[in-house]
């Protein structure tokens, strides 16, 4: 199996530069003794510049929550991937449910894929349903639409650089996650339709990584049962101790 992904999405958090200073530096320190995962934490962009690190290190990677669908130009409060590449980012997350409830349309999703794959950057697509219905499975019509709409413009030789972040909106933020079976079997769904979009082999060998509610006590069901590639956690992302322990447990898994 290839190394596991585990990306922290900061969102606003946390209110001091002092504080996210402190916790990439852990965070970069445990990232040193991982010997299968790739770390990848996403600040405010504000903070990234301060929370990389001076020298390259071999598991630990910067991310941003966003980047603007233009190059340049006149969009106030807007960040381009290029002035993300230049200050040393790799990952762009995409596509996030709270960035979608601000009204960022599938269109706009799929243009900022494009944005960031252009750039040379790997975007992190954010898809998953408000809602489950698990005896009309009306989630998966959901789903299938959400991934034909959102990589459209995508073409199949870029399809195997993105990650896909299956986080079911109502298991985000909540106290529980997503059964781990079910995340097994809606993943497997996910790559199937990836697989009639592209081809097989890209859907097989994409990353897919799991968010909604990860915590280091949830996180090796989630990994081993759900067979996912990785996780993309938010809150315990920037609860130092929680993370750091989240990250020893899903080095320590093999499946
Ligand atoms: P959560 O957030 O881990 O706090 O549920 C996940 C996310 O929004 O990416």
């Amino acid at each position: 199996m290839n190394k596991k992904l585990i990306i922290g999405n900061w969102k606003m958090n946390p209110s001091s530069l002092e504080e996210a200073k402190d916790i990439a530096n852990k965070i970069r320190l445990m990232s040193e003794g991982l010997r299968q995962t790739d770390v990848v934490i996403a600040p405010p962009y504000v903070y990234i510049s301060s929370t990389k690190p001076k020298e390259e290190s071999g598991n630990f990677f910067m991310g941003a929550q966003s980047a603007s669908v233009d190059p340049e130009g006149a969009h106030t409060g807007e960040v381009s991937a290029k002035m993300l590449k230049d200050i040393g980012v790799q990952y762009v997350i995409i596509g996030h449910s709270e960035q979608r409830e601000r009204g960022e349309t599938d269109e706009v999703v799929s243009k900022k894929i494009s944005a960031v794959l252009d750039t040379g950057l790997i975007p992190v697509v954010c898809i998953g349903e408000k809602t489950r219905d698990q005896e009309s499975g009306a989630h998966y019509d959901f789903l299938r639409d959400q991934i034909k709409q959102t990589f459209a413009s995508v073409e199949k030789k870029s399809a195997k650089d993105i990650v896909i972040a299956y986080e079911p909106i109502w298991a985000v933020g909540a106290t529980e996650p997503m059964a781990p079976d079910q995340i097994l079997e809606t993943t497997i769904f996910i790559r199937k339709v990836f697989a009639d979009l592209f081809d097989p082999k890209i859907a097989k060998k994409v990353t897919v990584l799991y968010g909604g509610s990860v915590n280091f006590k949830n996180a090796e069901s989630i990994m081993s049962v759900g067979k996912v590639d990785g996780l993309l956690v938010g809150r315990e992302s920037v609860n130092i101790t929680g993370f750091l322990e989240l990250l020893r447990v899903a080095d320590s898994l093999q499946y």
